[in-house]
């Protein structure tokens, strides 16, 4: 019962046993949510604190609720407000917050390693909320929740990820995760938000939006990273808005049952057109729900395997 390690600071450090075990306990984590009484007693004495170096509103969000759902006694620390601003270092603020008892620390760094940095150092458990351009992993663990909630597996399921993929911590996320479970990974966006040697990660490069989708039994639109791009990466937003984006087109080149996400947040009519955001098969906003779901199994599994120690 419980994780393996003690921290989650990525898809690359966990099995696929543990992929499935957080998805199947995220699955009854949401039946909790939807049953009228959200709270339980699963965390009740522990303490839950997020630590954020970059803004959200859905991570930090639902991990905050989450926690509180849970009963931990949760509290939240940004760099605004906080003694990070008069320069006290990444290793001393989590020192700081592990010294007072914190059982488990969730982390949102905008340099790709953050979290692997302090975790070696803290006796709490940390949680990679989003490290740069390294990983996302909840955010992939939440979106293959929405998945796996519409098929039976994913062995052999097409998956295309269109967009920035060059800044994106969530399509490193996302493949590491799914092709351990067998999912194929399509991703498509301009050359020069393409890494050099992503084919090495097991996924393939497609040659436009609509090759990408083409069969696919599952589409997801990226984000255009502008504050991690030093100068413009692409002609303009209309020019992207018109060979990158996901059109009603492209979204008909993939499988009649193919569903659309988006990690959100989305720059309307960029790289989604609003009438595809609200398309009849976009769960965008399930996605949402099920990042609270995740993330109440993330903090459930960290926990029993504290407890087991
Ligand atoms: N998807 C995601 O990480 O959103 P936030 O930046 O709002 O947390």
């Amino acid at each position: 019962m419980g994780l393996k390690n003690k921290d989650l600071l990525g898809m690359k450090q966990l099995s696929p046993e543990e992929i499935m075990e957080i998805l199947e306990t995220a699955k009854m984590m949401k039946m909790v949510i939807s049953s009228g009484n959200k709270k339980t007693t699963h965390l009740q004495g522990k303490s839950i604190v997020t630590l954020f170096y970059e803004n959200s509103t859905r991570t930090r969000l639902s991990f905050e609720l989450a926690s509180k759902y849970m009963g931990s006694a949760s509290a939240n620390i940004s760099t605004s407000g906080s003694s990070v601003n008069k320069g006290e270092s990444l290793l001393d603020t989590a020192r700081t917050i592990d010294m007072m008892g914190t059982d488990i620390i969730i982390m949102r760094h905008n340099q790709s390693g953050a979290p692997h940095f302090i975790a070696p150092y803290l006796n709490a458990s940390v949680v990679n909320a989003g490290d740069g351009m390294n990983e996302h992993p909840t955010q992939a663990l939440l979106d293959m929740l929405t998945m796996y909630e519409r098929f039976d597996t994913f062995e052999g399921k097409k998956i295309a990820i269109c967009g920035d993929i060059y800044h994106s911590r969530v399509v490193r996320s996302n493949a590491i995760g799914l092709t351990k479970l067998g999912a194929k990974v399509s991703v498509y966006g301009p050359r020069t938000m393409m890494p050099i040697g992503i084919e090495k990660m097991g996924v393939t490069v497609a040659d436009s939006v609509i090759d990408c989708c083409r069969n696919a039994d599952a589409v997801m639109g990226l984000r255009v990273q502008l504050e991690r791009q030093k100068s413009s990466l692409f002609p303009s937003v209309s020019e992207y808005a018109k060979f990158y984006a996901i059109t009603k087109e492209a979204l008909s080149a993939a499988k009649p049952e193919a569903f659309l996400m988006h990690p959100g947040p989305c720059n309307h009519g960029v790289e989604l057109p609003t009438e595809v955001y609200d398309c009849d098969q976009s769960v965008i906003n399930e996605q949402v729900t099920n990042g609270v779901a995740v993330r109440m199994a993330v903090l459930y599994l960290l926990m029993a395997r504290r407890n087991e120690l």
